[in-house]
């Protein structure tokens, strides 16, 4: 073996290419002929297009087409049935007149130019009829009619264990309280950008998007194509936090215009463009009832959910699934509800459910401490799930007893006074607070292949992506130990539907998914190296037993006899044969069945709050996961803490405010939708502990992409009551809320 590369903090291999601007994003793909489309989007919630008025756009300086409802391709049913359609998104591709809701693409402007085409696009007139059933746009309202989505996220909406009445009758505490998480919108740097370019009846789409080959599929899906026809290509994503992990409208739009004007189409969002028509978190009403001995024993536990989803299709923010399966706790239920209203279709957004529901449940637990007069640790301890209380199986490895004493220990736990609003540093209140963090470990098949190059690299293709976390670096890691080369002879690929096939890049999966087919591919590769060694009568090492072969460093080497060793580069120099190339795929096994996979952590927040301005500050944050094995403990580091700034967005900054008479999101842009800034963000501690999972995955890694984010809105808020003694159950816990 290769002294291990895998999990050393090495910088990013694609970090020059980015810091240079050789990184190339959709966006920046300028195909010859290329032209430019801008979406024309409702400003109004609900209605239909009686009328369009496109003469001032036609006639507008270099705009080449405007497509409507009127002149569009008619396209196979898409929504239409009312059903959840092959395209995985309800999409508006200008295939009625019916707006569901403001910010719904209703048209499209093709010009010469990018500015021009924004031009012609606000000559865009179309005259609405609005219906006589008033727009369902205000969340307080909607509520009231609820519907059952009968699964999220694959498991049922509802579940029940033991007896919930039994356990709240003769419990010595009991908390029954309503937390509410607003509208949310992911905004990665990179907004969603595609470049269509037919030839002939193929479609080749350059796209910013988490899922190449969900992208394919329903783009394929949209247009009525055979998926052969398509190839979607994404070398860098610029960011997505799931926003990208489906295949929204504009991308299918982009393909529609760029066929229609028979040229290539660039089509680009805008800032605004990102609140509407490519999801949110949805905002969510969360009913918690813990009951307890005085003890601290869970008797109880009920976590009921009502989130909003569009008029189009369903998606349900699965705040309670996190509830099954965290505490040990007999008697339980949890409930998810959905309200149709006239916006977007919501999304997955980092760690969805896990990311809303447990700021619910942490910051429940916290108030359960209080009213037993218990440490908020303890009771956590008290209550601690030995195996998945949902499921019965056992975890696959799980170090969260570690992460609160590591925590507690590295953040001064024990400094903490019991008494809230007792703690001050000059004039500011200073609270404590804790939170546990969890998301689950998800793995999906996935294929990769090693091509031998004639100078003696490698390359490595996986049809993966890579967001900005790491994955050509984590990917080049395990390839070069896997092979035996150096970190600098192996070359990682991603992002082109026609490599070989991976999973989207949501659900913190791409390491754990990725890693073994890469892994299992250089291992191939690897044997067959040693077989050319031993038979290649130019090779010093021709006639060994290749059991006695190994390869260090790019040289292939006796183990028994150390003078006696050959480069690979000199070896593959020789080669006359084809091609030396392997593939190897890698998928879970029965190990689903058997075990409960999750990784776990627990956040610990410090804040300082202005007792007379209600400002309150987080000058540090302490956390400590168990996620397995790291592949690379530089990029996992920033990956974590990435996820904790989010949180700490979540607790005090992030919030859409929508019109609740047009259903228009009022702050969507980056000046008004209030994400942390450096000045925001004090010192964050994030710390591993060793965790040996056996189970998940051949090299033993859990994903990390969303665990970041959960428990930190708890423990600020939890950090908040500790300062004030006020409880605010409403995020964000904006200054308004304190006074
Ligand atoms: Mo993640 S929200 O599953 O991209």
């Amino acid at each position: 073996m290769n002294a291990m590369l895998t999990g050393q903090g090495i910088n990013r291999t694609d970090g020059r290419d980015k810091v240079c601007g050789r990184a190339t994003y959709a966006g920046e793909f300028h195909p010859p002929g290329v032209v430019h489309a801008v979406m024309v989007t409702s400003t109004v919630p609900a209605g239909r297009i009686a009328a369009w008025d496109t003469d001032a756009a036609e006639a507008s300086p270099g705009v080449i087409a405007v497509i409507t409802h009127r002149n569009a391709a008619d396209l196979p049913d898409n929504g239409k049935s009312g059903k959840k359609p092959s395209t995985g998104r309800v999409l508006s591709l200008l295939q009625t007149n019916k707006i569901s809701y403001n910010g719904e693409p209703i048209a499209i402007v093709v010009a010469d130019t990018h500015e021009r085409a924004w031009q012609a696009a606000r000559l865009m007139r179309p005259k609405v009829q609005t219906g006589t059933e008033k727009p369902r746009v205000d969340f307080s309202i909607a509520k009231a009619t609820l519907h059952d989505p009968g699964k999220v996220q694959g498991k049922p909406s509802d579940t029940h264990r033991g007896d919930f009445a039994a356990g709240v009758n003769g419990a010595a505490a009991v908390i029954d309280a309503v937390y509410t998480t607003p509208i949310e919108h992911h905004n990665p740097m990179g907004p969603h950008a595609t470049v269509a370019v037919w030839n002939g009846d193929a479609l080749t789409v350059y796209d910013s998007t988490q899922g190449i080959s969900g992208d394919k599929r329903s783009i394929a899906a949209a247009l009525g194509i055979s998926p052969e026809k398509v190839i979607v290509i994404c070398p860098y994503v610029g960011g997505g936090f799931g926003c990208k992990g489906s295949s929204w409208s504009h991308v299918s739009l982009a393909a529609m215009a760029a066929r229609h004007v028979g040229r290539p189409v660039k089509l680009v969002l805008d800032r605004t463009q990102m609140f509407g028509p490519v999801g949110h978190r949805p905002q969510t009403e969360q009913s918690l009832m813990l009951a307890a001995g005085s003890d601290g024993a869970l008797s109880a536990m009920r976590h009921a959910v009502v989130s909003e989803t569009s008029t189009i299709e369903d998606w349900t923010e699965s705040s309670a699934i996190l509830t099954r399966m965290l505490y040990a706790c007999d008697n339980q239920t949890t409930q998810h509800r959905l309200t149709s209203m006239n916006i977007g279709t919501p999304t997955f957004m980092r760690a969805p459910g896990e990311a809303s529901g447990s700021f619910a449940l942490e910051a429940a637990m916290d108030e359960l401490a209080h009213r037993l007069s218990m440490d908020p640790v303890e009771l956590r301890l008290r209550n601690y799930a030995e195996k998945d209380p949902e499921s019965r199986l056992p975890f696959s490895s799980k170090s969260l007893r570690e992460c609160y004493r590591v925590g507690a220990e590295r953040f001064g736990w024990s400094r903490r006074d019991a008494l809230p609003g007792n703690m001050r540093q000059g004039n500011l209140q200073v609270g404590m607070g804790m939170a546990t963090a969890s998301y689950p470990s998800h793995r999906s098949e996935a294929e990769a292949l090693v091509r031998m190059m004639a100078d003696g690299t490698a390359v490595v293709q996986c049809g993966s992506q890579d967001l900005g976390t790491g994955t050509y670096t984590v990917m080049t890691q395990v390839a070069a130990d896997a092979i035996g080369l150096p970190l600098d002879r192996v070359r990682f690929e991603l992002g082109d539907s026609r490599m070989p096939h991976a999973p989207v890049s949501g659900g913190s999966q791409t390491a754990a998914s990725v890693s073994p087919a890469v892994q299992a591919a250089g291992l191939a590769m690897r044997g067959r190296l040693l077989e050319l060694a031993s038979n290649d009568a130019r090779s010093s090492l021709h006639g060994m037993d290749v059991r006695t072969l190994m390869v260090l460093d790019g040289q292939i080497r006796s183990r028994e006899d150390a003078d006696r060793s050959e480069p690979i580069a000199a070896l593959i120099g020789r080669w006359k044969g084809p091609t030396l190339e392997t593939r190897a795929s890698s998928a879970p096994g029965d190990e689903k069945k058997q075990f409960s996979m999750h990784a776990f952590g627990a956040v610990f927040a410090e804040v300082h709050v202005d007792p007379d301005l209600g400002i309150i500050r987080v000058p540090r944050i302490v956390a400590v996961y168990g996620v397995g094995n790291l592949l690379n403990a530089k990029t996992a580091h920033s990956q974590l803490m990435g996820g904790i700034v989010w949180g700490v967005g979540m607790a005090l900054l992030e919030e859409t405010h929508r019109d609740q008479r047009t259903g228009r999101c009022v702050n969507a842009n980056l000046s008004e939708y209030h994400v942390p800034v450096n000045a925001d963000i004090g010192e964050i501690d994030v710390h591993v502990v060793p965790e040996e999972d056996p189970h998940v995955n051949p090299l033993g890694v859990k994903g990390i992409g969303e665990i970041g984010i959960t428990g930190v809105a708890a423990a600020i808020s939890n950090a908040v009551f500790h300062a004030t003694g006020r409880r605010v159950r409403n995020l964000p816990i904006t200054l308004d809320k304190l006074l």
